[in-house]
């Protein structure tokens, strides 16, 4: 009877653990030509169940990052020997990394002592010196709403499916008819540098606010900090999954979640993702299927006629990406979109030399229909939509060192500035 118990609990604890990644390793892989390149985009497409493509593959000059379960590893040496393609690999072993990331993850709250807050002091846990978790990341949003309430107003765009709220920060000092920029991020739960990133602007908005108030006095920002929370939360969970991209709502077989961004209702499914429920890159049983992307779809359309600009902030690759992701064509205002992305990687790269290429998600990236960027343009019409892919190249990858946060957060911020001076004159 006691060996029964001792067994139930081994297999019951066995469970609650951590998805783990013992012996997979990611592979950077170059292309040796068309051919052996339409073969690392067919895996893209139609294994991603099996491969997970930290970046896509873009084209025949550049590497791809791709992580291959134990079980496969022959298999895609096999196949990347047939077509004479280069690789090496990058991580060896992706639950060694997982393991030292560990230490770059803020403590859980601590449950808060009933103290009066002072005027002026919002009393948040947030120093961008870790990675924080959802409940650190709302207290921060209302700390700072209830501490600046000339300058800050949270709202509800409603809930995700398992529940979680997800704010939306309005940063103005009031007045009507200024041009706005709307900017997110945590549309993918892995990606953590993008919530560390969103919240810093918050606070260089808000609580920097004397240090240049030509930002707030002549522009509306609506921020989302946390575009998948439930993605985002099991990313920290200790039953959870650290690499975790989608969203956590349940598919028609025992595969959960939908790619976000790409269950937009714009060219939705016309290339470059999935209808495998498994797949990295699932775009839904339709356009706007998820809660997520209808919250943040509403949250915009209401704003949508003050606005000039949307940001989605995403890692990684050090990408400035404008429209479109579901065809090589070019936007027809795409000059300007890049003229003003040129100005703004100008200086975010002046910072410390971050390198940052500029273009269309397809010409760069590859095919993929049913961002949030194309929707933005093409659906809201709102001109300037652009993806920022932040650090790094892929050393790191979405385990980015929480040692970087500040780095990345300074170098970014100078190019979100140089875009807000545009949107004062738009
Ligand atoms: N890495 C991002 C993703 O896979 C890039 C999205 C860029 N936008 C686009 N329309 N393709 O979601
Ligand atoms: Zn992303």
């Amino acid at each position: 009877m006691r060996l029964l118990f001792a067994l139930a609990f081994f297999i019951a604890s066995s469970l609650a653990t951590q998805r783990r990644y013992d012996g997979y390793q990611v592979y950077q892989v170059k292309a040796k030509d068309r051919v052996s390149f339409d073969v690392l985009v067919k895996l893209y497409n139609e294994r991603s169940d099996v491969y997970d493509f930290w970046t896509e593959p873009r084209n025949i000059d550049f590497t791809t990052d791709v992580m291959v379960p134990p079980a496969f590893k022959k298999t895609f040496v096999d196949l990347l020997n047939a077509f004479n393609m280069e690789y090496h690999i990058k991580i060896d072993d992706v639950q060694h990394e997982i393991e030292l990331s560990r230490r770059d993850i803020a403590p859980p709250l601590a449950p808060k002592k009933a103290l009066q807050r002072s005027p002026g002091t919002p009393r948040y846990s947030l120093d961008w010196t870790s990675y924080s978790d959802l409940p650190a990341i709302y207290e921060f949003v209302n700390e700072i709403a209830a501490t600046y309430p000339n300058l800050v107003t949270v709202t509800s765009t409603g809930q995700s499916y398992l529940g979680n709220d997800m704010p939306i920060l309005k940063i103005s000092t009031g007045g009507s008819g200024k041009n706005a920029i709307f900017a997110e991020g945590g549309i993918h739960a892995r990606e953590w540098i993008s919530p560390a990133f969103v919240t810093w602007l918050i606070r260089e908005l808000v609580e920097n606010y004397a240090a240049h108030p030509q930002y707030v006095d002549n522009i509306d920002w609506y921020i989302m900090p946390v575009l998948n929370p439930d993605g985002y939360t099991y990313t920290f969970s200790p039953t959870g999954d650290r690499l975790w991209r989608k969203n956590r709502a349940p598919n028609s077989g025992v595969c959960v979640g939908t790619d976000l961004n790409r269950n937009f209702d714009y060219y939705w499914n016309t290339g470059g993702s999935t209808s495998i429920e498994c797949g990295e890159t699932y775009h839904g049983g339709a356009a706007f299927s998820q809660v997520e992307a209808r919250n943040v779809r509403d949250a915009m359309l209401s704003v949508a006629n003050q606005t000039k600009v949307y940001f989605s902030f995403h890692s990684y690759g050090q990408y400035w990406l404008t429209p479109w992701g579901y065809t090589s064509a070019l936007p027809d205002d795409y000059q300007d979109l890049y003229d003003l992305a040129q100005s703004a990687v100008d200086k975010l790269t002046a910072v410390e030399g971050t390198p940052y290429t500029i273009g269309t998600s397809t010409n760069l990236l590859g095919l993929a229909s049913g961002c949030s960027d194309d929707w933005a343009k093409g659906g809201a019409g709102i001109k300037y939509s652009y993806t920022v892919e932040m650090r790094d190249t892929g050393k790191f990858g979405f385990q980015l060192p929480a040692n970087q946060i500040l780095a990345n957060n300074l170098e970014v911020w100078e190019g979100v500035k140089v875009v807000a001076e545009a949107v004062m004159l738009m």
